[in-house]
Formats: C-alpha cells, sequence, structure tokens
C-alpha cells in the first residue's frame, strides 16, 4: 500500500511539472484528485481493510491528497503568473516613441485667396452667383459683343467642343445670365474656373477667376473707382491704384487696373518688370450692346464690370513665383499655407 502510494506521488508530481498549460494542468488534476480520480480510488479501497489497518492507511493516503493538492495549486499559481508576466511583456508600450502626427487638411492657397475676395464683396453688399463652365457661344461671346472676327473667338485661344459650345474663357457669361434672369438694382461676384489653350510660368490651361458687376440708374465710373480701389486696398494693404485706358469688347469705356508692385513699392523690380505697377484685373462700364442683349435699357440703366484672374492674386499675396506650383499638389508646398 505505502509503495504504490509513493509510486503515485512520483508519478503525479512528473505529469505536474510536464503539463505547460492550463487545460493540461487542470486533466492531469482530474485524473488524480477529480471525484473518480486515483486519490479518490484508494480511499473507496479502504473499506476493504481491517479496522487497524484502515486508520494508518486513512491518513497516509489523506495527507497525500493534501500534498498533491497544494502542489497542484501551487503549479497553477506559476502558471498564471507566467501569464500575467507574457501579457506585461507583449502589451507592452513604448511611451518614448514619437506619437503617429494625424496631419490637418488645409484650405488651397487659389481657395483662400477666393474666400478672402469674397468677404470683402460680401461685407458691401454683393452677392455670389454662379454659371457653367461648359458654355454657349452665344454667352462667352455673342451676348457680350464680341464681333464675329474678334481674335479671342481664335482655336488659339478657346477649348472648343463644337461650333457652338465651348470651354468658357471668362467669368463674364455670368454677368449676361444673371442679368438674363434678375432685374437691377444688381451687385453680384461670380468665381469660376475658366479654360483657354495657354501653359507656360504664368498660364494655365484651367484658372479661375472671379467676376464683379453691377447694375443700377446712374451707375458711373465714379462708382467703379470707389468699389475697386476699397476693394483692392482691402485686399493688399494701402498701395497705390492706377486706372489705364483698356479695351474689352463687353466694356465701354474700358480700364485696366494696376496697383504698386508689393515685391518693390513701385522701386521696379523683376516681378513688375521694372515699371513699379502691376496689373490686377479687367474693368469698365458695362457697353450699352451687353445690356441691350438682355434687354435692358440702356438709357435707364447703367453699369460696371470687372473681372481678374485669382491665381495671379495668390501669387503676389504669397510671393510665388511659379504658376505651375498651385496645380502640382506638391504636400511641400502646399503645406506652407
Ligand atoms: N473677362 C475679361 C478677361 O477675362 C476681364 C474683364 C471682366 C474685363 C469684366 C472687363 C470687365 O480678361
Amino acid at each position: 500500500m505505502s509503495g504504490s502510494l509513493v509510486g503515485l506521488e512520483r508519478d503525479a508530481l512528473e505529469e505536474l511539472s510536464k503539463a505547460s498549460s492550463r487545460d493540461a494542468l487542470q486533466q492531469a488534476r482530474a485524473r488524480y484528485l477529480g471525484r473518480k480520480g486515483e486519490v479518490a480510488g484508494l480511499l473507496k479501497g479502504l473499506g476493504a481493510l481491517s479496522p487497524e489497518e484502515r486508520k494508518g492507511a486513512g491518513e497516509a493516503i489523506n495527507s497525500l491528497k493534501t500534498r498533491l493538492e497544494e502542489a497542484f495549486d501551487r503549479a497553477l499559481e506559476e502558471l498564471d503568473e507566467k501569464d500575467k508576466k507574457h501579457k506585461i511583456e507583449s502589451e507592452r508600450i513604448d511611451v518614448t516613441l514619437p506619437g503617429r502626427y494625424l496631419h490637418p487638411g488645409r484650405l488651397h492657397p487659389v481657395t483662400q485667396v477666393l474666400h478672402e475676395i469674397e468677404e470683402i464683396f460680401l461685407s458691401i453688399g454683393f452677392d455670389v452667383a454662379e454659371g457653367p463652365e461648359v458654355e454657349l457661344d452665344y454667352y462667352n461671346f455673342e451676348a457680350l459683343n464680341f464681333p464675329k472676327d474678334h481674335p479671342a473667338r481664335d482655336m488659339q485661344d478657346t477649348f472648343f467642343v463644337s461650333e457652338e459650345v465651348m470651354l468658357r474663357t471668362h467669368t463674364s457669361p455670368v454677368q449676361i445670365r444673371v442679368m438674363e434672369a434678375r432685374r437691377p438694382p444688381l451687385r453680384v461676384i461670380a468665381p469660376g474656373t475658366v479654360y483657354r489653350r495657354d501653359s507656360d510660368i504664368t498660364h494655365s490651361p484651367m484658372f479661375h477667376q472671379i467676376e464683379g458687376f453691377m447694375v443700377d440708374r446712374n451707375v458711373t465710373f465714379a462708382e467703379l473707382k470707389a468699389v475697386l480701389t476699397i476693394f483692392l486696398e482691402k485686399l493688399f494693404g494701402k498701395t497705390g491704384v492706377r486706372f489705364r485706358p483698356s479695351f474689352f469688347p463687353f466694356v465701354e469705356p474700358g480700364a485696366e487696373v494696376d496697383i504698386r508692385c508689393v515685391m518693390c513699392c513701385g522701386a521696379g523690380c523683376r516681378v513688375c518688370k521694372g515699371t513699379g505697377w502691376l496689373e490686377i484685373l479687367g474693368a469698365g462700364m458695362i457697353h450699352p450692346n451687353v445690356l441691350r442683349s438682355v434687354k435692358y435699357d440702356p438709357e435707364e440703366y447703367s453699369g460696371f464690370a470687372f473681372g481678374m484672374g485669382i491665381e495671379r492674386i495668390a501669387m503676389l499675396k504669397f510671393g510665388i513665383d511659379d504658376l505651375r506650383l498651385l496645380f502640382e499638389n506638391d504636400l511641400r508646398f502646399l503645406k506652407q499655407f
């Protein structure tokens, strides 16, 4: 009897030491200490012994049982301890690693300048209109008083879809669309994308313009000068502004508007080609023929209009010397704004 107990204990401890998982340990435990296990079997066998033998054997079996239970408990604890250590090791966080930075999106410089220009005109009572980028000859040219043989209609500048349909070459057709749909008084700006067959460091086949116009009774060149001077001073600060006579078919008289060079303040530099002035926009009094084409009576109403390129203004404001940078979407460039 005592010999078989020693053997059992040795077997049990050996199995226990081999068990590397909780499952294996529980199984071994059940085999030795379970209700139908080896130790239970020994205890059952006690009934066959004489009362004298039974006492000693019972004590021996019970003390074996206690030792095995303790051994299993210890093994289980050790396993738990090992698991916990492993978990801590594997889930360790290196708090000294640099964080993963989320790059915030930001507005494109052209959009920023567009918003700034819109803000200025909204603050002086203009509202915003838009028109289609694929435009009819009628709106892009005809109603704007372009004679049939005007050079701007030449294939050189215009992307044609068909003889009558084209990508708009400027935002001025929005003047016609808005005037057709509404009656004076009108104070409107019309930003948008325009297209011309042109590509070099200062020209892109796709670029943005913002058109503006005001139509009412008794609108004169004085209003045009006032509105544009206020606008340019808000946008560029108090620089000089000058108006030069110029020609656009849809205005009479027409003007080009310059500001003092923002790079050299008028001293003369590469950007202003030594003139001290920068051309910023085209403008003029809306031509009577244009008013007639939208059935406004030129004797009753008059108006002014102006148009400017947004990329050019962005380049001057931010000191960008190559227009193409604005369209290449190089993050190193865009991140600076
Ligand atoms: N549409 C003209 C251009 O694209 C600009 C302009 C607009 C000039 C309104 C006068 C009046 O060059």
